[in-house]
């Protein structure tokens, strides 16, 4: 039976938000300590637990079909693949930070400079689009240490909540990219496994929906219900069912987490009573 190998990041930013996701998607994968790979018992699909770096090639040779990896980490190392969906986690940027105490003018600080990263490909692009000519210092760990001890001027780094560069004593000046994990695969892919990315996808974007998405239950009398089903957005429209008591019905719908105060307030006030708000774990379309 063909099966679809998916890499995903062994340990770090991105692997416990991965193995949620498929998780989430229903996908249940049986992992042993120190196990490079796991199959899962009720979906085609294999993990395959590599070094983030790895990734990128990993899909791009075949090694595994698709993967999970930093948009960062799939730009740095230009491998022939493409991205089928931005997953929304793991958000950071890649910045320019130099140290604290210096004054920055602009940009064009960065002439002359020695700049230490892990992110070279990305880095020497940003810096010829601003026509900066710096000196590029690869360091593969520890990147933020480097201004102190006297190794580089300034790095160019993840910078996510900030607190790496704080307690280095650094500020971010620079953006030069904004970045989250994405799933990445081969430009092309053969029938049957792109069948199984396609089930995938779909189960990962049915979670997704749902997420920021309640289903609101309300009883009401029966000449407020016209001027309820005004406020309920729903997918279509609300699901109104008689109750017992003569007169009177109960209103089913769905609405957006964000609308949430602002509905509620207002379905108060055109007469809604018994509210009830749940969780949707999927929506299917
Ligand atoms: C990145 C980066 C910083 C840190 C920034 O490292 O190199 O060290 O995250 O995050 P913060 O803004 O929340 O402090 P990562 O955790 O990816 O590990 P690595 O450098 O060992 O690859
Ligand atoms: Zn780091």
């Amino acid at each position: 039976m063909t099966q679809l190998r998916i890499a995903i990041q062994t340990k770090g930013r991105l692997n416990e938000d991965s193995m949620t996701l498929i998780k989430e998607a229903g996908i249940k994968l049986q992992v042993g300590k120190r196990k490079l790979l796991a199959s899962a018992r009720n979906f085609p699909l294999e993990a395959l637990f590599l070094r983030d770096d790895d990734i990128p090639q990993a899909v791009a040779d075949q090694v595994a079909d698709i993967g999970i990896v930093g948009e960062n980490e799939m730009l740095e190392k230009k491998e022939d693949v493409k991205i089928v969906k931005r997953l929304g986690f793991s958000k950071c940027r890649v910045s320019l930070a130099i140290p604290k105490s210096e004054e920055y003018p602009g940009i064009e600080w960065f002439n002359g400079k020695r700049i230490a990263t892990s992110y070279p490909v990305i880095l020497k692009d940003f810096l010829e689009k601003n026509k900066v000519k710096a000196d590029v210092h690869v360091i593969s760990g520890s990147v933020e240490i480097a201004p102190g001890i006297g190794l580089a001027d300034a790095i160019f780094d993840i910078v996510s909540s900030g607190s790496t560069l704080v307690s280095n004593r650094l500020k971010e000046v620079e953006v030069a990219l904004y970045s989250e994990a994405v799933l990445i695969a081969p430009q092309e892919l053969s029938a049957e496994k792109q069948a199984i990315l396609d089930d995938l996808i779909f189960r990962m974007e049915s979670v997704e929906r749902a997420k920021d998405k309640k289903y609101i239950l309300l009883n009401a009398p029966n000449e407020k219900i016209e001027g309820i089903s005004d406020i309920l957005p729903g997918m279509k429209s609300p699901t109104v069912t008689p109750l017992a008591e003569p007169g009177w019905s109960s209103v089913h719908s769905v609405i957006a987490e964000n609308d949430f105060w602002e509905i509620i307030g207002k379905l108060k006030e055109a007469g809604a009573q018994g509210i009830l708000v749940v969780p949707i774990e999927k929506m299917i379309f």
